[in-house]
């Protein structure tokens, strides 16, 4: 007999459990992406400088990506950084980004593997500083044996920039092999030659803090997302409100074009003179 005992993971709290009890543990989604946003307002309204507001959205990075685990979902993607925010903030800030996220891969590559988690990274990453590159690497190796979740960190990305590099790519490979007469482009293999080829499309994209933008990101592979906006700022964001999101995901019915299930079994009404 299945007991509530065995249908809630362990490891998730009292109001984590709560809503998971609600949830259907085969409809989870394989792969959930989110956009992280919110932190300088978030600073703002306590009159606190810009950089308090990643400083505290570490915790919340920590809370998702373990609830996360725990409830089994396969991939988590986190745009962290983007080609944007590298150009135009200043370099107190990108900086500041830069050594949090150094400071995050040493802390953290632990639990990582405490909670089975294999990292990795999409974007220019070539571009970022040295000494971060090196500790990515490092903090990837560390936990490249792990077979859970893929936790997969977005830094230095843009979703045009992945395009142009995933078509740069595609006619390198056909200049090595046979030709470029020889290219024949189809979906799968754009998709082969994007930064995500390790990763399923992501079901279900996440964004905090109101805003109902997509920023460049994943543009390719969220083409049949669904998309959850939450008012929460993401130093506010736990792995209670990805349950939420979850649940609500839940409750969409998801058609990739098709017709809804009445739709499709009723039979096609004859037009009228
Ligand atoms: C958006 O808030 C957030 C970022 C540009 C950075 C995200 C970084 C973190 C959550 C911290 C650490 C992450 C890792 C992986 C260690 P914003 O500054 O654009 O907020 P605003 O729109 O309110 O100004």
């Amino acid at each position: 007999m299945t007991t509530l005992h065995d249908k809630v993971p362990q490891g998730l709290d009292r109001k984590e459990a709560e809503v998971y009890k609600h949830l259907d543990p085969a409809r989870l989604p394989k792969h959930i992406a989110i956009i992280m946003d919110g932190n300088g307002r978030w600073a703002r309204r306590r009159h606190m400088p810009r950089v308090a507001g990643h400083r505290a959205g570490v915790a919340s990075v920590r809370s998702t990506v373990e609830t996360a685990a725990r409830i089994h979902i396969q991939a988590l993607t986190l745009y962290a950084f983007s080609e944007e925010n590298w150009k135009k903030r200043p370099a107190s800030e990108v900086g500041f980004l830069m050594s949090l996220l150094s400071r995050y891969l040493k802390a953290e590559v632990p639990t990582l593997n405490e909670n089975n988690i294999r990292l990795e990274y999409i974007g220019r990453l070539h571009e970022l500083p040295a000494d971060v590159q090196e500790r990515m690497g490092w903090a990837r190796e560390a936990t490249a044996r792990n077979s859970g979740m893929v936790l997969t960190l977005a830094l230095n990305y843009s979703a045009r920039s992945e395009l142009v590099d995933a078509f740069r790519s595609m006619v390198q490979a056909a200049s090595q092999n046979g030709g470029i007469n020889h290219l024949r482009i189809d979906e799968d293999m754009v998709s082969q030659h994007l930064y995500t080829r390790h990763l399923p499309d992501p079901d279900l994209v996440v964004r905090t803090s109101g805003e109902m933008r997509l920023s460049n990101f994943l543009l390719w592979q969220l083409a049949y997302a669904e998309i959850y906006v939450t008012p929460t700022l993401w130093p506010d964001f736990r792995g209670l409100h990805l349950l939420e999101g979850i649940a609500e995901y839940q409750k969409r019915e998801r058609r990739y074009g098709g017709l809804n299930h009445k739709d499709a079994h009723a039979p096609a009404e004859t037009a009228k003179a």
